[in-house]
């Protein structure tokens, strides 16, 4: 188990709530993390606010120099350009919400990882919450997993549960899964860290010791 401080590059699209979480654990020293960089696929998102607050490098990847928004491809090149320049350890994405090729996902040089706030393989895509309500699920949640090319469908490492309530809405709903998700970023981090999620292993389809995945949390659902 080492010791080492993770550098870790951020892809955001919008508030970066969970963003905050790390960059507050971060200044705490409560987690082994460096955030080197923020990168966002829209200039009105809030994290780019949160990141500039906190002295962290942006690279807003939003519009072409013409003013035309900028294509995936493009954005792709400049942000592939970006990570290899930071050269982090692995790369967040939180809140990111475009969709990656396969071609871009193999060349980022360092594990990906993605917050999904369902519990995959359940609910894969948009609209996880309004999806579990009318669906009259027991349980919802979300997950942290291997960013691969098929859309939300690498290897979860961790979920956060919880029981769905008869009286629960959609928006009540992604509340309470937003309280876990900003319990559930900084423990795996910690995990990925410390080093008891090997994700070079894991990629690699090599057994993890011990753990079976998804490691599992009933997380406390704080009030914030
Ligand atoms: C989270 O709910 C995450 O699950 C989803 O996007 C949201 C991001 O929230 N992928 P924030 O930008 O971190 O506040």
């Amino acid at each position: 188990m080492s010791n080492r401080r993770l550098k870790v590059a951020v892809l955001v699209s919008g508030s970066g709530s969970n963003l905050q979480v790390m960059i507050d654990a971060m200044q705490a020293g409560t987690l082994p993390i460096d955030i080197i960089g923020v990168i966002s696929n829209r200039e009105d998102a809030y994290a780019i606010t949160r990141a500039n607050t906190a002295n962290i490098p942006v690279a807003v990847l939003s519009h072409a120099p013409s003013g035309k928004r900028m294509s995936i491809a493009t954005f792709e090149k400049h942000a592939l350009a970006q990570i290899e320049a930071w050269s982090p350890d692995l790369v967040v994405l939180a809140g990111f919400m475009r969709v990656l090729s396969a071609e871009f996902i193999h060349a980022v040089p360092c594990a990906m990882i993605n917050l999904h706030p369902s519990l995959l393989p359940a609910y894969k895509g948009l609209d996880t919450h309004a999806r579990v309500v009318r669906s009259g699920d027991q349980h919802h949640g979300c997950s942290v997993h291997l960013v691969t090319p098929e859309l939300d469908a690498g290897q979860v490492l961790t979920q956060a549960w919880l029981s769905v309530d008869a009286h629960d809405t959609t928006e009540g709903l992604g509340k309470r899964v937003q309280k876990l998700e900003h319990q559930l970023v900084p423990a795996t981090l910690d995990l990925i860290a410390k080093n008891v999620l090997e994700l070079d292993a894991i990629k690699a389809g090599r057994t993890t010791g011990l753990l079976k995945l998804p490691l599992r949390f009933w997380l406390h659902e704080s009030q914030e």
